[in-house]
């Protein structure tokens, strides 16, 4: 059994110095106290280890971006390649250039892109190309959706004034009706519809889009002039090589990128269609960073990967595979899992409870036999996960599945 007495002496030390001790979606506020660690060492492929040397197989690959795995060759080999040319300079490099014909090539509605560092930057920023576009404020957006930590759409309480969401509006998930009720109500101010390719809310399961939702919400949207704004900052990549709008049939006007795009490297973009270049120029965009070619160089070689070995078919192979040996060995022991969201994406809970105890303990119990399994976000899977990860994996659950007793 693991001990993290390292990574609590870390989290002492912190919550003298950082408000809240560690902030943000890593927070250790929502895992059962001391029995998952805080802080990371080193990793590899798909392993990490913690600060106390416990050595974990990787099911959040940091939240998303390791689509390809830690330290990935191929990847290290071209930010390396650029890191010794620099990363920041006076001016954007041909890497700009190049990674922009990239996407534009690649994403079938796509015209011209930009870049930032945060996913959250360019869901702001699209959002303002779409203010911009239609003169219009109104936002309208689906109840509990997440995209970023900016003040129109920041899921905490702390600084937010009523002015910020004042122009935000809020549809139910995959229910056209209420969708076209709150976009004909709100139409005269609406500048744009923003949604993510399938819906994740915090501490719930995870709903994929009936197949005619988001290609109406596209009808809809060109109908009326509104943009329409993909947020694929979590998904993009990982469910199709040309991004998610792909994988379930629709074309936004503007898509967000983060995550997978550099396979761990800082970097996000924003594509978009042609009528929407002259006020995307009218926007302004920077940042001390934002050109940095390192991780350009990056993305540029992480797209190229991506397409050439199949990533996407990979990780959904993998997740086929976790999903259905995590649910039959959990039948095994009398428990019924309830396993929602694409496959490479899972999201998993105990059917019979809706108060996360249960999957509290399993992940308590699957973190200290070395499966970092997290409670109450999505999952992830990155090509550098192999079948014996995967079984590894399922070997620790069984093991974890013993230790509860189902129905207590
Ligand atoms: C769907 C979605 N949109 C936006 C964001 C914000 O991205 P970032 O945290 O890089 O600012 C995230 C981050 O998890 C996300 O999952």
């Amino acid at each position: 059994m693991y001990q993290f007495d390292q990574s609590l002496e870390l989290f002492n030390r912190a919550s003298k110095v950082i408000p809240g001790g560690i902030y943000g979606h890593v927070t250790p506020a929502t895992v059962i106290p001391g029995a998952s660690p805080y802080y990371a060492s080193k990793a590899e492929g798909a392993y990490y280890w913690d600060a106390d040397n416990n050595k974990y197989i990787d099911f959040m690959c940091g939240y998303g971006p390791t689509i390809l795995g830690y330290n990935h060759p191929e990847i290290e080999e071209a930010a390396r390649e650029q890191k010794l040319k620099g990363s920041v300079f006076n001016h954007p490099t041909d890497k700009m250039v190049e990674l922009a014909e990239v996407l534009t090539e690649r994403i079938n509605f796509a015209d011209w892109a930009v870049f930032a560092k945060n996913g959250s930057d360019l869901t702001t920023w699209a959002v303002q190309v779409a203010r911009e576009t239609t003169g219009n404020k109104g936002i309208l957006k689906a109840k509990g959706s997440y995209h970023g930590v900016d003040a129109w759409c920041s899921p905490g309480k702390g600084g937010i004034i009523d002015e910020d969401l004042a122009n935000v509006y809020h549809f139910e998930w995959n229910d056209l009706q209420n969708f076209e009720e709150e976009f004909q109500k709100n139409l005269q101010n609406l500048a744009c519809v923003i949604l993510t390719p399938y819906h994740h809310p915090v501490f719930q399961d995870n709903l994929l889009a009936d197949s005619d939702f988001l290609p109406n919400i596209q009808k809809i949207c060109n109908k009326h002039g509104v943009v329409f704004i993909l947020d694929d900052v979590r998904a993009g990549f990982r469910l199709h090589e040309n991004g998610s709008h792909e994988y379930f049939n629709f074309q936004p006007d503007i898509s967000v990128y983060c995550k997978a795009l550099g396979n761990g490297h800082a970097i996000s973009a924003a594509v978009g269609r042609d009528h929407l270049k002259v006020p995307a120029s009218k926007v302004f965009l920077t940042g001390s960073y934002w050109n940095d070619a390192v991780s350009m160089a990056a993305a540029i070689q992480c797209l190229k990967i991506v397409q050439r070995d199949k990533v996407p078919d990979i990780v959904e192979k993998l997740g086929s595979q976790l999903k259905a040996g995590l649910e039959k060995t959990a039948l095994k022991h009398g428990f019924e899992l309830k396993i929602t969201g694409p496959v490479s994406m899972p999201y998993l809970r105990f059917k019979d409870e809706d108060n996360l105890y249960k999957i509290q303990e399993f992940c308590k119990i699957c973190i200290s036999k070395g499966a970092f399994f997290h409670p109450h976000h999505n999952w992830f899977l990155s090509a550098a996960h192999k079948e014996k990860e995967i079984l590894d994996a399922i070997q620790i659950a069984d093991f974890a599945f013993a230790k509860m007793k189902p129905n207590e």
